[in-house]
């Protein structure tokens, strides 16, 4: 539980939201059968987890041109269900997840993740009751509701007993929807009767936590070898901290692609050096392991090569040009 709850604030907020709650939020929410809330309407109070989850992978679940050109325009209907799904409350067996009519466009939206089968929004907090609640409620602390969907990720991470990284950062949510404090509700009148809550964020992009002295995600170190007759060889482990391959997944096209560029103290790239992980096991960089590459290197670079730069970005049918997820410096 996370909302303190004190006598007066409570109880005057309480008959405040009932009241407003009677004029708008009741109509609004409550009238419609809520499978058929579209994320815009729910986006008209809670506006921040709109705006987040709209520019998120999950906003473009269905519309995703590769995912429409790889079921052949829709026509593979297995294919369909996680990418445009009915509310997934309490499923474990991603078989029984069924596919939404409703605003198919909207991938996966809220009321996949929110509706209970009994027509209750849930969600972790003590709230005021807005619309029906189901409130303080710990599925949504869990990963399991992100593993219905993303197996792999949650194979992998049932394997880790504890958190490799930090006590604060166990969860597919603790990492994946980074911490905020804030309101749930913002921008509308009735606003003012809520208060600020631990909430988090709806982008889905893990973001390093600098509150909590986590591990770094990531962790590289090198060793020079005896240099021998075709160059100088260079020792590269490379070690992650998460509870999942990287990258892992059975869905999709995705690599991490790792450069190792020599640089002289001026910054210019003497030689770089390329290397692609794929999420299929045995080609990605599995969890709890150091992961060693040998890199050979011409002669010449022992004159010029003052500094060793190593970076990993991944890559998707989105992120042609890849996204940086961990970049290291360090003298040769
Ligand atoms: C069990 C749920 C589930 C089913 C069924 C499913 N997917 Fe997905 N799909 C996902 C998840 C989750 C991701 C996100 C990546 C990940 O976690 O590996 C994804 C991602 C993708 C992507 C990457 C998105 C992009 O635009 O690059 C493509 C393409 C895709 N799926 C195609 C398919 C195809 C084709 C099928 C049918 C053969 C299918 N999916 C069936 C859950 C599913
Ligand atoms: C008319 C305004 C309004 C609309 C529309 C609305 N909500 Fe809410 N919602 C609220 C208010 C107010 C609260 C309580 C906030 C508080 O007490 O801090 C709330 C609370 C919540 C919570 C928190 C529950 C908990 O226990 O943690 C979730 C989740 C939620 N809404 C999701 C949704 C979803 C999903 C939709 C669309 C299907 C939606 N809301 C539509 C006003 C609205
Ligand atoms: C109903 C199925 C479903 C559930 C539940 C679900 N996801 Fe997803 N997720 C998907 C699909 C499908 C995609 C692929 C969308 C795309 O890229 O087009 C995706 C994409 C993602 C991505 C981006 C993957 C990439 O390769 O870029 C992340 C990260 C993610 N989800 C995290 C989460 C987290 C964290 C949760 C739990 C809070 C969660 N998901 C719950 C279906 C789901
Ligand atoms: C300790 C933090 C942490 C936890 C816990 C965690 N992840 Fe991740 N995850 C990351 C980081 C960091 C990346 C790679 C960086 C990026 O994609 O921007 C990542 C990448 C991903 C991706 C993108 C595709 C890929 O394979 O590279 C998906 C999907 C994903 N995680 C899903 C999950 C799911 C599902 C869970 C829970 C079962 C989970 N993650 C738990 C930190 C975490
Ligand atoms: C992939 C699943 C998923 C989707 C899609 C999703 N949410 Fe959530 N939402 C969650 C989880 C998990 C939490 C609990 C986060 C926490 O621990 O506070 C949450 C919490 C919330 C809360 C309570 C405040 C907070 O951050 O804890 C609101 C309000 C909310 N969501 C609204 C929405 C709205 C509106 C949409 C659509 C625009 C949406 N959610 C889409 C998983 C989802």
């Amino acid at each position: 539980m996370r909302v303190r709850l004190f006598g007066f604030k409570v109880v005057f907020a309480f008959g405040l939201a009932l009241s407003l709650g009677g004029c708008f939020l009741e109509k609004a929410v409550v009238e419609q059968p809520p499978n058929t809330m579209s994320a815009e309407d729910c986006g008209t109070c809670h506006k921040n987890e709109f705006r987040e989850w709209k520019k998120s992978p999950h906003a473009q679940a269905w519309v995703s041109e590769t995912f429409r050109q790889q079921t052949d325009g829709y026509q593979t209907t297995k294919c369909l269900t996680c990418h445009r799904p009915d509310p997934i409350y309490g499923i474990e067996d991603p078989k029984k997840i069924t596919a939404r009519k409703e605003n198919a466009n909207e991938g996966v939206t809220c009321v996949t993740c929110h509706l209970t089968p009994e027509s209750e929004i849930g969600g972790p907090h003590l709230v005021l009751p807005a619309h029906y609640v189901k409130s303080s409620d710990d599925y949504y602390l869990d990963s399991k509701q992100c593993g219905v969907c993303h197996q792999a990720h949650y194979q992998d991470w049932k394997k880790t007993e504890k958190s490799m990284v930090s006590k604060k950062l166990e969860t597919c949510q603790d990492c994946h929807m980074p911490a905020v404090r804030r309101k749930l509700i913002v921008e509308q009148l009735f606003q003012y009767v809520h208060w600020e809550n631990d909430t988090k964020k709806h982008t889905f992009e893990p973001q390093p936590d600098p509150i909590s002295k986590a591990e770094p995600w990531f962790v590289a170190t090198h060793r020079i070898l005896p240099l021998h007759r075709d160059g100088l060889p260079i020792e590269v482990v490379i070690r992650h901290n998460l509870p999942h391959g990287v990258p892992a997944g059975i869905f999709g096209f995705k690599t991490v692609d790792m450069l190792v560029t020599l640089k002289t103290a001026e910054g210019l790239t003497v030689e770089q050096q390329h290397l692609v992980f794929h999420a299929e096991n045995k080609k990605n960089m599995p969890i709890g392991q150091d992961y060693k590459k040998i890199f050979n290197f011409s002669k010449e670079v022992l004159v010029k090569a003052e500094y060793i730069e190593i970076s990993l970005s991944r890559r998707n049918s989105r992120l042609h040009l890849g996204k940086q997820i961990f970049i290291q410096q360090t003298r040769l």
